[in-house]
């Protein structure tokens, strides 16, 4: 986070700080994502990671969406690790349930409906439609390889 620079590490900590008031962000720490990982920490590494990649390329992106999009993109509350069927297709249902859950605590904008919805392309058919999905589905891959590889090498 230390290479974000002063400036925008402010930013980013402002819109986590909005992002967490009066939501259930902080629930996200209730559930395991990977290895031993919980969503909310794996939510803010995917965050921090797809905010550093669009300031260090220079992407001209909306950096309030992508950072909230980013926060919010597992947002689907729930235990995807009990056997059960409905949680053997989890990886193509939670984005649909994430962008459900997410619409009842924000008034989210298309960007960060776009990017929620689409963010585990190729796996789900539809490609994002912006810059800012795109640069989800690269930042949530990078952090999803680092939190699994990380726990098995422990
Ligand atoms: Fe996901
Ligand atoms: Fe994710």
């Amino acid at each position: 986070m230390k290479r974000l620079g002063e400036e925008k590490l402010r930013f980013f900590k402002k819109i986590l700080k909005e992002t967490r008031k009066g939501s259930r962000f902080d629930q996200m720490d209730d559930f395991i994502q990977h290895g031993d990982t919980t969503v909310r920490t794996h939510c803010l590494h995917v965050a921090q990671t797809a905010y550093y990649l669009a300031c260090r390329h220079g992407w001209k992106v909306d950096e309030a969406s992508l950072i909230r999009g980013a926060l919010l993109h597992d947002y689907f509350l729930y235990d995807w690790h009990v056997k059960c069927l409905a949680n053997s297709i989890h990886g193509y249902t939670h984005p649909g349930k994430a962008l459900r859950q997410a619409e009842k605590d924000f008034e989210l904008n298309d960007i960060e409906r776009d990017m929620i919805k689409h963010h585990m392309f190729p796996l789900t058919i539809f490609p994002p439609r912006t810059k800012e999905g795109w640069i989800l589905v690269l930042a949530d891959k990078i952090c999803a390889m680092g939190e699994t590889i990380g726990d098995r090498m422990k």
